[in-house]
């Protein structure tokens, strides 16, 4: 049993980072452990959780077992779980109340809780003590090991948990099964070391660890033959990718190899303000390949609150980063994260962040009620809004973001866009994204999946665009 150590997974040292090629087997006697068993699997959290999934039911199905998208049918159920905020907690404490009633009427079901949650002390505890027939628990950096986990847990029949609260390593050979023919998730990074005061991250995460290019490199030109039209580039904060390695090698030098292989589309996320350099703004607009969309969370636009969070960068600074964006990337497209609520925030800082809204005029905006996670710095400040004064700034913030979303959708109307087309919607028309991520709904038959098309936007709806093939 290894349990999870907040106090060490703060850690922070100059271990070498290693990166390892070889750590992920099947042994012979597990490669059929799964024969006959159905898989369900249930995602929460961000693409780096979904990204890991796709690991998971690799991993899975190297050991024989299928998956099945109805959880009444499945013989393993495991919930990969999100730590950022409470609603994400509650969810999934939800869920494990559906897996336990269903494990009541089938008890040869075996379920399981990973990802960012799994990381976290308290959670650990919670199900070691009450939640006694949940069967496995295994963290992020676990992930490899899953084949002896499940191995144990069938044999052994007592909870099986394993959670290291270690800075990370590099792994290399762990097999995918992606979600989409079309898109693939490349991790680029792993960990966070920013520490922002709010944020679980750097905790369930570890340490920064950078992929080295040649391996990046090579996954998007496999991709490539595969057929794949577009890849996401992933980390915490990308804009910092390379600063770890021990090679001149930045974010630029990363993104202009990938648009040099030639891939249709690259998008990448997340940025931090802070690290955004000159290069990767040439680069990006050099680069007809690499999309004019960019994540930009600001948090909040007080110089106060943005100092209490531990951003490193202030009002003035984004808006300058902002700014340079919109003039040296033609057409570009930027969205943000904002939190309200922060402890302490008075309604001139929250007045702040909505004048930062005013002049950004979002694309759109993912917008939070600050959450205290335990074992953070912020969880300890002095929070003296009320929950009535946060429901309200979000409300008023929403507004704000809504009528600019309105706005910046609107432009579209009429224009000719080149859109990826994905697949068939729920109301059975196509549906794919805009270089500048703009969910479009597009007429036409299925032979246009997986194509890159041009479309001319027909109406403007409050989430999405509608739009007709034009080529
Ligand atoms: N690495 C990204 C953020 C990942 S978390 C970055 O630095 O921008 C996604 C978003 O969740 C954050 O941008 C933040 O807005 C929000 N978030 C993180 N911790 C939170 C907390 N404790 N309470 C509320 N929102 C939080
Ligand atoms: Fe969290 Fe900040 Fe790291 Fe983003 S950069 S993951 S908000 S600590
Ligand atoms: Fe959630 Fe972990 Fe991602 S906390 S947002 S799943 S890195």
């Amino acid at each position: 049993m290894n349990l999870p150590d907040l106090k060490e997974a703060r850690k922070r040292t100059n271990k070498e980072i290693l990166v390892k090629t070889n750590d992920y087997i099947v042994k012979e006697n597990l490669k059929e452990l799964g024969l006959g068993k159905k898989y369900y699997i249930k995602t929460y959290g961000c693409q780096m959780n979904v990204h890991d999934s796709e690991n998971i039911k690799a991993i899975l199905e190297d050991m024989s077992f299928e998956e099945t998208d109805k959880f009444e049918d499945a013989d393993l159920i495991l919930l990969n779980t999100c730590a950022i905020r409470e609603n994400a907690h509650n969810k999934v404490f939800g869920f494990l109340g559906r897996v336990k009633h269903l494990k009541e009427k089938k008890p040869h079901i075996i379920s399981g809780i990973c990802g960012c949650m799994a990381q976290e002390e308290n959670v650990v505890q919670k199900i070691k003590d009450k939640y006694k027939w949940v069967d496995i628990i295994f963290g992020t950096h676990n992930i490899y090991n899953l084949p002896n986990i499940l191995f144990n847990s069938m044999t052994r029949k007592e909870q099986e948990i394993e959670v290291f609260s270690i800075e990370g390593d590099v792994l290399e050979n762990l097999p995918v099964k992606r979600d989409s023919k079309y898109k693939a998730w490349v991790n680029i990074m792993y960990g966070c070391d920013k520490f922002c005061t709010y944020c679980i991250v750097p905790y369930t995460r570890g340490k920064q660890r950078s992929r080295m290019p040649a391996y990046i490199i090579e996954e998007v030109k496999k991709l490539m033959q595969d057929g794949y039209k577009e890849v996401t580039l992933l980390g915490q904060n990308v804009n910092a990718y390379g600063k770890d390695l021990n090679i001149d090698y930045k974010m630029g030098d990363l993104l202009r190899d990938v648009a040099k292989t030639g891939i249709p589309r690259i998008r990448f996320m997340t940025s931090h303000p802070w690290d955004f350099d000159d290069d990767m703004i040439k680069v990006i607009s050099e680069y007809k390949n690499i999309m004019p969309y960019i994540h930009l969370p600001l948090q909040s636009g007080s110089d106060r609150i943005l100092k209490l969070m531990g951003r490193r960068y202030t009002k003035d600074k984004y808006l300058k980063l902002y700014d340079k964006l919109k003039r040296s990337i033609p057409g570009v497209a930027i969205t943000t994260d904002i939190i309200v609520g922060f402890p302490g925030e008075t309604e001139e800082d929250f007045e702040d962040t909505l004048e930062v809204v005013r002049k950004c005029q979002y694309d759109s905006a993912f917008t939070f009620i600050f959450s205290p996670r335990e074992g953070t710095p912020a969880a300890l400040m002095n929070d003296d809004v009320t929950k009535e004064e946060k429901d309200k700034r979000l409300y008023r913030l929403n507004e704000l973001v809504n009528e600019y979303a309105n706005i910046n959708n609107q432009k579209y109307l009429g224009k000719k866009v080149k859109v990826l087309i994905e697949g068939i919607g729920e109301k059975g028309n196509l549906f794919g994204y805009t270089e500048t991520m703009k969910l479009v709904n597009v007429d036409g038959d299925k032979s246009y999946i997986g194509e890159i098309v041009d479309v001319q936007i027909t109406d403007i709806k409050t989430w999405s665009l509608d739009g007709k093939i034009v080529k």
